[in-house]
């Protein structure tokens, strides 16, 4: 089996494996991404009785419609019983580096908004400390070279996701280099950061339980 094929079963297994979480008859957050996708496809096969989802971007939106699947404004639903998303990288505190796919705005919202964020990996995300993948940062355009400055002085070396345009209109930079010893300070530096308009760490809210593949992650060492 190639490194694909094992990542694609990997996605599979922890989409199959978010499914026990589900409670039928509330809203649920739905997430981003190819692992996601797999998630929705058994939405789409099994149809469970859900009020609604909330979608973190016109991507998802697009593949809830597709299986019947009602759509929610987080405005009107209040805190969210249960949100399901992937990851780009996961540490053994469960916080991670997210945005690959440009939506980590809408993303961390839900996240904050969800009293249990199950996020599902395969196991190719898992590593020791955060900064492997480079980091995702949405920017205001105007702010871009500022933003692009700060994070240099911050260590890291940003490089503009050129031609992405994210769903509220903004810019990415991903940030190289970074090798994130104390992910909750870095993301509290990144945000204050005039122009910024969403890191993607999420260490201050991290995910509550990690489904690796089919696995549960383990607890964090204390
Ligand atoms: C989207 O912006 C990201 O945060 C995704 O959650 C992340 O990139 C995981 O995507 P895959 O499931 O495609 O690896």
């Amino acid at each position: 089996m190639n490194h694909s094929a094992r990542g694609d079963a990997g996605k599979r297994a922890a989409a199959e494996a978010a499914w026990a979480f589900l409670e039928e008859g509330t809203v649920l957050g739905v997430g981003t991404g190819s692992t996601v996708r797999y998630f929705i496809e058994l939405l789409a096969q099994r149809r469970p009785r859900l009020e609604g989802a909330v979608s973190s971007s016109e991507q998802t939106s697009a593949l809830l419609r597709a299986a019947g699947i009602p759509l929610l404004d987080l405005n009107a639903t209040g805190p969210i019983p249960l949100y399901v998303d992937g990851a780009d990288e996961c540490d053994p505190w469960r916080r991670l580096i997210k945005g690959g796919g440009a939506a980590l705005t809408r993303e961390k919202i839900i996240a904050e908004a969800a009293r249990r964020f199950v996020c599902i990996i395969d196991p190719s995300k898992r590593v020791d400390v955060l900064g492997r993948f480079p980091l995702p940062v949405e920017v205001i355009p105007m702010a871009r070279s500022l933003v692009a400055r700060k994070l240099v002085e911050l260590g890291g070396q940003p490089v503009w996701r050129d031609g992405v345009v994210t769903d509220n209109g903004n810019w990415i930079l991903d940030v190289h280099n970074l090798r994130i010893g104390d992910p909750v300070g870095l993301e509290r530096a990144i945000d204050q950061i005039p122009g910024v308009v969403t890191v993607g760490l999420f260490a201050r809210r991290p995910a509550d339980l990690v489904l690796v593949g089919g696995e549960r992650m383990p607890e964090p060492p204390p």
